[in-house]
This record gives C-alpha cells, sequence and structure tokens, in this order.
C-alpha cells in the first residue's frame, strides 16, 4: 500500500520504518528539515536498540523515503499522524497545535477514499472533531484513532509485533471501509493471531491514556509502599516479588526506585486530569494527582538519601551520577528522574558528575551547567558516594570490587534497586535504596 507518516519523531520515524518492513510503500513527513536529512541518510536523530538497522534496511529496499513536503503524502491510500502532544506550558492539559496543524496540511493533500489513521495520544474527543474537520473539507476521506503502545527501547519489536491493535471508527460504512484499510496494512500482525479491539474514536483515545495511567498507578503503588517501608524497615523488593507472585497482581511494573519519567506517562497522566474536568468528571482522576505527587516525592527523598549518607550536608561532596536517560535503552532525557536528582544534588552544593551510555549529548544540550564524564569510572573518581539513578545493563553488571578503588568512600545508593546488595556490601560498599533498610 501507498503510506504517508507524518511527524519522524519517535512514533513516527520508527512506524514509517516499520510499515516499509511489512511491504509497504512509504514516505514519511516532517516540517523540520534536519530530522528528514538525517532520516533520509540513515542516520538515526534518536537512539533505539534495532532501529538504525531497520533504517538503513527499509531505506535500501526503495520502500522508504523521506521529505519535509506535504504534497509527497498526496495519493497514499492511508496517512498516519503521529506529531507529538506535548503539556502546555502552565498547565495540565495536552498542547494539540502540532496535530491540528499536521491535519490542516494533510487536508490540502487529502483525497475522497483516503485514511487519516491518528497514531497520536490525543484528549477524548479529538478524533470526533478532527473527523468532522476532514470530512466537511474533503468529501469521502476517512479519520480512524488507532493508538500506539510502543515503549521506547522495544519501540521497533513493539511496533511490529503489538500486543494488541486498537481501532476507533466512525459508526457505519466509513468504519467499515476504514477498518479494511487499517486491516490491509496490518495484514501480517493481523495474520499472527494479534487481538484486535474494534472500538468508536473515544473509547479508542481512552485505551491509551487509561493504559499509561494504570502503568503510572502500579508504579506509585509500589513507591507508596516503599515510603511505608521506609517508615517500617521492611523491604519494598520482597513486598514486590511477594505480591507479584500473585497473578492478578503480577510483577512487572512493580519496580520501587525514583519513579516515572520521560515524554509519556507523565504528561499523560495530567492531560488526562485536564480533560477529565473539561468533561466535569475531574473526581474519577483526583487519585492521578497523588500518582504524580508520590512519584514526584521519590526524586526528593532521593537527595535526603544522599545528603544523610553523606554524613548530613552535601557541600562540597562529590557525587557520581549513574544515568541520565529516564530509563536505560534510551537517550531521551525528557523528565528524567536522573537529571533531576543531578540539579537538585548540584544546587544544594554537590560536586556532580553525570554520565550515562548515551544521553550525555543530549542531557549536555538541555543543562549545560552540569558536568559529565564519558565512563562511570570517571565520574565516580575520588567520589564520596555513587547514586545509580537510570538502570543501564552496564551499571546492574558493574564489578563493585575494582569500582571500589576509583572512589573515595565506598557509598552506593541504588536509585532504581537495581543492583545486587549482597555483591556491593561484600565488596565493602555501604548499599543504600529507596524502600529499603541500609546494608
Ligand atoms: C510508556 C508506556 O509503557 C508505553 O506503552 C506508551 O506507549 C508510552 O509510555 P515509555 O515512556 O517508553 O513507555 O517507558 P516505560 O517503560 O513505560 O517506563 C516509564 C517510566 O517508568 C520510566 O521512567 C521507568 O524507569 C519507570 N518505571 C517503569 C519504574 O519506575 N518502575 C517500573 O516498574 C517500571
Amino acid at each position: 500500500m501507498k503510506i504517508s507518516v507524518v511527524g519522524c519523531g519517535y512514533l513516527g520515524a520508527v512506524h514509517a520504518a516499520s510499515m516499509a518492513e511489512l511491504g509497504h510503500d512509504v514516505v514519511g513527513i516532517d516540517v523540520d528539515r534536519q530530522k528528514i536529512e538525517a532520516l533520509s541518510n540513515a542516520r538515526t536523530p534518536f537512539y533505539e536498540p534495532g532501529f538504525e538497522e531497520l533504517l538503513a534496511r527499509s531505506l535500501a529496499s526503495g520502500r522508504l523515503r523521506f521529505s519535509s513536503d506535504f504534497s509527497d503524502a498526496r495519493g497514499a491510500q492511508v496517512h498516519f499522524l503521529c506529531v507529538g502532544t506535548p503539556q502546555k506550558r502552565g498547565e495540565y492539559a495536552a498542547d494539540l497545535r502540532y496535530v491540528e496543524a499536521a491535519t490542516e496540511s494533510l487536508i490540502d493533500v487529502l483525497g475522497p477514499g483516503e485514511l487519516v489513521a491518528g497514531k497520536s495520544t490525543v484528549p477524548v474527543g479529538t478524533a470526533a472533531r478532527l473527523a468532522e474537520l476532514v470530512a466537511g473539507k474533503v468529501p469521502g476521506a476517512l479519520l480512524a484513532w488507532n493508538p500506539e503502545f510502543l515503549r521506547e527501547g522495544f519501540a521497533v519489536q513493539d511496533t511490529l509485533h503489538p500486543d494488541r491493535l486498537v481501532y476507533g471508527l466512525a459508526a457505519g460504512p466509513d468504519g467499515d471501509t476504514a477498518r479494511a484499510l487499517l486491516d490491509e496494512v496490518y495484514a501480517t500482525i493481523v495474520e499472527r493471531g494479534t487481538p484486535q479491539v474494534v472500538t468508536d474514536y473515544a473509547t479508542a483515545e481512552m485505551v491509551k491514556t487509561a493504559a499509561n495511567s494504570f502503568l503510572a498507578t502500579k508504579i506509585s503503588f509500589i513507591n507508596a509502599m516503599a515510603e511505608l517501608c521506609e517508615a517500617t524497615g521492611a523491604d519494598v523488593k520482597q513486598l514486590a516479588d511477594a505480591i507479584g507472585y500473585d497473578e492478578r497482581i503480577g510483577r512487572r511494573f512493580l519496580n520501587a526506585g525514583l519513579g516515572f519519567g520521560g515524554g509519556c506517562l507523565p504528561k499523560d497522566i495530567r492531560a488526562f486530569m485536564a480533560r477529565a474536568g473539561e468533561l466535569g468528571a475531574d473526581q474519577a482522576l483526583t487519585f492521578l494527582r497523588e500518582v504524580d505527587n508520590i512519584n514526584m516525592r521519590r526524586r526528593i527523598r532521593m537527595v535526603e538519601l544522599a545528603r544523610e549518607v553523606l554524613d548530613g550536608s552535601l557541600l562540597g561532596k562529590r557525587v557520581a551520577v549513574l544515568g541520565a536517560a529516564f530509563k536505560p535503552d534510551s537517550d531521551d532525557i525528557r523528565d528524567s528522574p536522573a537529571l533531576n536528582v543531578a540539579q537538585q544534588l548540584q544546587l544544594q552544593g554537590a560536586v556532580v558528575r553525570v554520565t550515562d551510555p548515551a544521553a550525555i549529548e543530549n542531557s549536555r544540550r538541555e543543562w549545560p551547567h552540569l558536568d559529565y564524564a564519558a565512563t562511570p569510572e570517571e565520574a565516580a573518581e575520588r567520589a564520596d558516594a555513587v547514586l545509580v539513578l537510570t538502570e543501564w545493563k552496564q551499571y546492574r553488571e558493574l564489578d563493585p570490587v575494582a569500582f571500589g578503588k576509583v572512589v573515595a568512600q565506598k557509598r552506593v545508593l541504588d536509585g532504581r534497586n537495581a543492583l545486587s546488595r549482597t555483591a556491593w556490601t561484600d565488596a565493602g560498599w555501604s548499599y543504600r535504596a529507596l524502600g529499603r533498610r541500609a546494608g
């Protein structure tokens, strides 16, 4: 099929290359010429395992190209809308200006019978509004909402092997046509027996925000338990293991620590609250405010724990921060808990050195006043404390004996409950983690 993908950020770039991998003829469109230039030359604008290879393969097949000219989207049977919906400044609500601008630009090139398939995370009600706009300007054009659930670090896998497909469709024959088009796009995935949920616009939009709210709630739940564990001397990791054996609960997303960040969960729960308020249903989501609060408190607690470990004062203490990305296998630093803590420590007088396997370049651009080091050893040279704030494999596998020779004081704070406590304490380190007793 001929497909266009509008917006070549994380979601769009991976989606475009994946659609080409599925055999379609794809053009990726973005207003950012630099991004288009990079992608066209098989350079990935972000770090994502497996994406570079996929991009190179798709470009070489001749089925994928990128352009900053919307007219190149002309003639595609399906146009995927993959632009960002960031948080508005000074508000909780989502900023829809990119979705609106992209839809307007698409309308200029759209033909009857063609489908606009929204993938961006939008407030419930957006799809119905856009459908009216599109049909009003281009009679016979269709709109569907087809949310994406990809996780950074697993974006390629999640796009090519999603655990479900959700189609939000208009009622009647238009919906049937849209469904047939989406089924054709995803034929390989559908044939594999991937579950499909075919529904209306509002449900499809809500699936995405509900899923992210649930995940955020699960993380904040275990972090609230960590607060209690700190007050009682209980161990949150064992607690998570024990409740996680109950299949109704499940162990995944019960890792206590610094909490969630990134470009999705924080802004999505806030936008969901804002939208509920507009709909007069804000009471239903007041708990998400607490989910957000618990999450933000973890960062403050981490700074306090560092102060405690450093004999009550951060002033002049040398602190190594291992991890800057909001999660491992990503160079994304949007709302990164690790960088947030690093900055608080520096503001309070510590001499902070941050390292990360992939995110230093991005961090330096956004936060130039922090000091960066290329390796954990360099960051930890003569350090009074080492904080592991993003659980990269490289950090989980550090040899505490060798690493102990670099630092001034063998004190480690495990912000993600990711290290082997016994391995570190056996090597003579004092070990502290959120929600667990000192070791
Ligand atoms: C998330 C959703 O998982 C994905 O389905 C959606 O499409 C986009 O948002 P992502 O932002 O890539 O994906 O990251 P995710 O793996 O969900 O992690 C989010 C944050 O939660 C990270 O900061 C991570 O460190 C944190 N987290 C995750 C925990 O603190 N504990 C956990 O147990 C799991």
